[in-house]
C-alpha cells in the first residue's frame, strides 16, 4: 500500500480554512487553531485506506467531475499543458476550481483538493495573462530580485484564477542545448540556477525566521502560490540532450552540477518537487528510491510532496515487460507522494489497492520456494547469486510465463500460457528489477548448446515446468518434465554455472539430471507475483521453504509417503537448505 506522507496532508490542511465552510460538529483537524501535527493526526486517524489513497492522486481537469472527487476522494487536479477552459475570464476559471472543488469537499472528511498547474513565465496558460521571459532569459539577467519579484506577480495572477499550485521553477541546469527543454533552464552553471531560486519566496512568500530547513512554507492569505522544484534530478544532463533520456554521470557530478539548487530550494521551503522522467545511470528517477526517499527526504530532509510527473509512473518500462501494476509499486516504494496520473485513475487506484495484497503474495512466494540443491559443497554455495555480474542468461519455458506460473484454476479452468491473462510480474521481470543495472540479463527461452558456451555468462537461471492444468487433465504416470524444458536444462548446465528453477505442480523426475545442476529450487506454482523468486535467489531473503511432500528418484516408487518401508527418496519429506539474506552491497 502507498505510506501516505504526512506532507500532503500538512499541505491541504493549510487550505483548509481558505476552502472548508463552517462546519457543525468540531472537528480537530479543521480547526486553524491547533498545530498543525495535532490537526495531521486527527485526520490521519479517520481516514480509510481509500481516502488516503485518494490523497495521493492528481488527475487532469478533464476528468475531475465532482462525482470522481467525491467518489474516489482525490487529492489533486492539474491543468496539463493547454488545458484550459476556452478564452478564459478569471471569473470562469474561479467557477471551474471551485466546481472540482465543491466534489472533494462534498466527501466524507470533506479534505480540499489542491489545482496545479504550469505557471512557468508568468500565468502562461491564462489568456491575457502577463507572460515572462522563459527561463533561459531570466538567466541572462542574473537578477535573483527580479526573479522573485516575477514570482510575486505571477503567484497573483496565478491566485486570481482561483489556482494555489504551480509547476515551477524548472531548474534544471542544461549542459546540452541540443535538449528541446533547454529554454526552460537558467543557465548552464549551477550557481545561476542556485541564485534564482529565488522566484520560491516570490511565489511562496518569504521564510518566517522561525521556520525549519525543509519543511514547506507557504504564506497564508490569497496571494502566494505552493511551487514546484523540477525535475529532480538530473533532467538536463541526458545523454545528447534526448528528452527523458539517461543522465550518465558519476554521483559526485551529480550532486555538483545538476543537485544544489535543490539545496536552495529545500532552504527557502519549497513546497513540492516534481521527479524527472530522466533515468541517472540506467535508473530510471521515478523509480529511484536511492535518490528518492534516501537522498531527497532522509539526506536534505525534504519535508514537502514529491509528486511524479505527467504518467511517469507509466513511463517505468524496465524491467521488460514491467506492468502497471509493477510501476505502481516502484513509483510509490520510490517515495512518490502524489501521483500526476492524470487519467487512468481508478487502475492506480486498484493497483495501489491491492498492492498491499500483492506484497502478501509476493511474502508467499518466498517462503513456498524450496532450494534443494546449492551448489557441490556446503562451503561452496551458489546461491544467493550476486546481483552484479557481467552477463547473465535466464533461460527455460517458465522465466517469462505468467500464465504458467500461475497454473491451473487460472482466469480459466486449465489456466493460461503467456503474459496476458492478468497482471502480475514474470520471474523474468522479477530477475531484471533485482539486479543491479549494470549487469547483462540474455533471455533466451531455449537455448542451444554452443550459443550457451560462445557467450561466456557469468551464470545461468534455466525456469522450466510443467504446463497448466486442472483435473483429469494433470493425471501423469510419468512425471517428467515437458520439452523443451529438459533439453534447456542439458543445454545450458554444464556449460555454465546454473541454477534450476521448477515451476510444477508437484515434484518431478529430476535425479538423472541433478549431478549437472549447481543449484535445484523447487518453485511450485508461485502465481502473479513472480518477483517473489528473485528475492530469495538473490540475497533479499534467505531460503526457509520445508518440502511438504517427498520428492522421489523415480516414478516407480509411487506412492512413497515419509513413513512407508520403501521409503528412499531423492528429497525427503521436510527436506529444505536454507541460505542467509546476502549482506547489502
Ligand atoms: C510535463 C512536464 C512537466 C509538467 C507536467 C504537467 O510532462 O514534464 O514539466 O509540469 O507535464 O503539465
Amino acid at each position: 500500500m502507498g505510506k501516505l506522507s504526512i506532507p500532503i496532508l500538512g499541505f491541504l490542511l493549510l487550505f483548509f480554512a481558505a476552502a472548508a465552510g463552517d462546519t457543525k460538529k468540531y472537528l480537530k483537524y479543521k480547526d486553524p487553531k491547533q498545530p498543525l501535527g495535532v490537526r495531521i493526526k486527527d485526520l490521519m486517524s479517520r481516514m480509510t485506506l481509500q481516502e488516503k489513497i485518494g490523497q495521493m492522486v492528481q488527475v487532469e481537469r478533464s476528468v475531475a467531475t465532482p462525482d470522481v472527487m467525491k467518489k474516489y476522494f482525490i487529492g489533486s487536479v492539474l491543468s496539463g499543458g493547454g488545458s484550459v477552459p476556452p478564452k478564459a475570464s478569471a471569473e470562469t476559471w474561479v467557477k471551474t476550481v471551485n466546481d472540482i472543488q465543491k466534489g472533494a469537499l462534498s466527501t466524507r472528511l470533506g479534505i480540499p483538493m489542491i489545482y496545479g498547474i504550469d505557471a512557468v513565465h508568468g500565468h502562461n496558460n491564462v489568456y491575457k495573462a502577463t507572460i515572462f521571459p522563459h527561463n533561459v532569459g531570466l538567466g541572462v539577467t542574473r537578477d535573483p530580485q527580479l526573479i522573485k519579484r516575477i514570482g510575486e506577480a505571477t503567484a497573483l495572477e496565478v491566485r486570481a484564477t482561483g489556482i494555489p499550485y504551480v509547476f515551477a521553477p524548472c531548474i534544471a541546469v542544461c549542459v546540452d542545448p541540443r535538449w528541446g527543454r533547454c529554454y526552460e533552464s537558467y543557465s548552464e552553471d549551477s550557481r545561476i540556477v542556485q541564485a534564482l531560486t529565488e522566484i520560491i519566496p516570490g511565489l511562496q512568500g518569504d521564510l518566517p525566521a522561525n521556520s525549519k530547513k525543509g519543511v514547506p512554507f507557504v504564506a497564508p492569505g490569497k496571494t502566494k502560490v505552493a511551487a514546484c522544484a523540477k525535475h529532480y534530478v538530473g533532467d538536463g544532463g541526458t545523454t545528447r540532450g534526448i528528452n527523458e533520456n539517461n543522465t550518465v554521470i558519476s554521483l559526485n557530478g551529480l550532486l555538483n552540477i545538476h543537485m544544489p539548487a535543490y539545496f536552495n530550494a529545500i532552504t527557502k521551503g519549497v513546497a513540492t518537487v516534481m521527479v524527472s522522467y530522466s533515468s541517472w545511470n540506467g535508473k530510471k528517477m521515478h523509480a529511484n528510491r536511492d535518490l528518492v526517499t534516501g537522498f531527497l527526504k532522509n539526506k536534505m530532509k525534504f519535508r514537502g510532496i514529491v509528486i511524479s510527473d505527467w504518467q511517469g509512473i507509466d513511463r517505468i518500462t524496465s524491467p521488460p515487460h514491467a506492468n502497471y501494476s509493477y510501476s505502481v509499486e516502484a513509483g510509490v516504494s520510490a517515495g512518490i507522494d502524489m501521483v500526476m496520473v492524470p487519467y487512468n485513475f481508478t487502475e492506480f487506484i486498484d493497483d495501489l489497492t491491492y498492492q498491499e495484497h500483492r506484497e502478501l503474495a509476493r511474502e508467499a512466494v518466498r517462503k513456498s520456494l524450496v532450494l534443494l540443491k546449492n551448489g557441490e559443497s556446503a562451503d561452496e554455495p551458489l546461491l544467493p547469486l550476486p546481483k552484479k555480474a557481467p552477463k547473465i542468461l535466464v533461460a527455460g519455458s517458465h522465466a517469462d510465463n505468467l500464465g504458467y506460473q500461475c497454473g491451473g484454476w487460472t482466469i480459466t479452468w486449465q489456466g493460461l500460457g503467456g503474459n496476458d491473462l492478468t497482471s502480475g510480474t514474470t520471474i523474468l521481470s522479477g530477475i531484471s528489477t533485482a539486479v543491479d543495472p549494470s549487469t547483462e540479463i540474455i533471455y533466451s527461452e531455449s537455448p542451444n548448446a554452443d550459443f550457451v558456451k560462445a557467450n561466456n555468462f557469468s551464470y545461468a537461471i534455466v525456469v522450466v515446468g510443467e504446463p497448466p492444468y486442472a483435473e483429469m487433465a494433470g493425471d501423469n504416470l510419468n512425471l517428467t518434465i515437458p520439452e523443451p524444458g529438459l533439453s534447456t536444462i542439458t543445454n545450458v548446465c554444464g556449460s555454465v554455472k546454473c541454477v534450476v528453477v521448477i515451476v510444477s505442480g508437484r515434484p518431478l523426475v529430476i535425479e538423472p539430471y541433478l549431478s549437472r545442476i549447481d543449484a535445484l529450487v523447487a518453485a511450485w506454482l508461485p502465481g502473479t507475483e513472480g518477483q517473489g523468486v528473485a528475492d530469495v535467489i538473490f540475497g533479499d531473503y534467505g531460503f526457509t521453504g520445508k518440502l511438504p511432500r517427498t520428492w522421489f528418484k523415480t516414478v516407480d516408487q509411487l506412492p512413497m509417503n515419509v513413513g512407508d518401508d520403501h521409503y528412499d527418496p531423492l528429497f525427503p519429506f521436510g527436506f529444505g537448505l536454507t541460505t542467509e539474506p546476502a549482506k547489502s552491497s
